[in-house]
């Protein structure tokens, strides 16, 4: 006994977008569906939901798209939007088709705004979601801003100083991080996240971005392999490296 949670074949593959419990009997009737190469007939079978499933679970000979529980990470490019109020192609449609159907829906954890790009992390696991957008898990998030004017050089300070107020906004920003790449190039490691925070920390610092990318999101980097518009599976390694990386010295614990 593996001590896998069954669901029944049906049930698995109408929630993972493979269509009606229906069509999904007439599939199996047509012996399109096979485990470990024997045909599937009966869709009423429970099935082992064991981490080897998808690769041995095949329909019309190709293996089963991910079982629920799933962590992607897309490089966003520009101009795709994360929110379905906002005009614009989304980033769900980057995926393929049958991954939009999914039961539980996959979906952003947190947002990028529709002009930023990069690193943007999705799921079907909502415990997952939350541990990430907790207001008290700061994870950081570090951002590539090409900017309009020069850095003056007084940014880093002013980022790291917990006293920079937003524009319309009271409580003041966490220390955030700013490493000088060049005149009109910074990295900003932000560990909370407020609506376009980063555009609006380089506004109330008298500039203005141009172009941002997120390149980062704790200890997991965007791969230069993942070209724009690409996503790609997390793997158990990766998920965790997500919530590790380095506490800003401003909010390690005072002993
Ligand atoms: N800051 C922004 O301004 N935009 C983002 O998408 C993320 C951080």
């Amino acid at each position: 006994m593996s001590g896998a949670p069954l669901l029944r074949l049906d049930r698995l593959l109408a929630n993972l977008g493979y269509g009606s419990r229906r069509e999904i009997q007439e599939m199996a009737r047509q012996g399109r569906i096979t485990l470990a190469g024997e045909a599937l007939r009966d869709v009423e079978q429970r099935v082992a939901l064991t981490a080897d499933l998808s690769a041995r679970l095949s329909i019309d000979g190709e293996a089963a798209d991910p079982l629920p529980g799933l962590v992607l990470m897309m490089n966003k490019p520009a101009g795709a939007t994360c929110s379905h109020k906002e005009a614009g192609p989304l980033v769900y449609d980057l995926l393929p088709g049958r991954w939009r159907r999914r039961e539980p829906a996959i979906s952003s954890i947190g947002r990028l705004d529709k002009e930023t790009s990069g690193l943007l992390l999705l799921t079907d696991d909502g415990a997952f979601l939350h541990r990430i957008i907790s207001p008290r898990a700061h994870i950081p998030k570090r951002y590539l801003a090409e900017l309009e004017l020069p850095l003056r050089g007084n940014e880093a300070a002013v980022f790291a100083s917990g006293q920079l107020r937003l524009a319309g906004e009271a409580k003041p920003l966490l220390p955030a991080e700013l490493e000088v790449i060049s005149p009109h190039k910074a990295a900003v490691t932000l560990y909370e996240g407020r609506y376009h925070q980063a555009r609006r920390m380089f506004a109330a610092a008298g500039n203005r971005v141009l172009a941002l990318h997120r390149t980062s999101v704790g200890g997991l980097s965007l791969p230069d392999s993942l070209e724009a518009g690409g996503f790609a599976l997390l793997d158990t390694a990766q998920r965790a490296s997500v919530l590790s990386g380095p506490a800003p010295l401003a909010l390690e614990p005072r002993i």
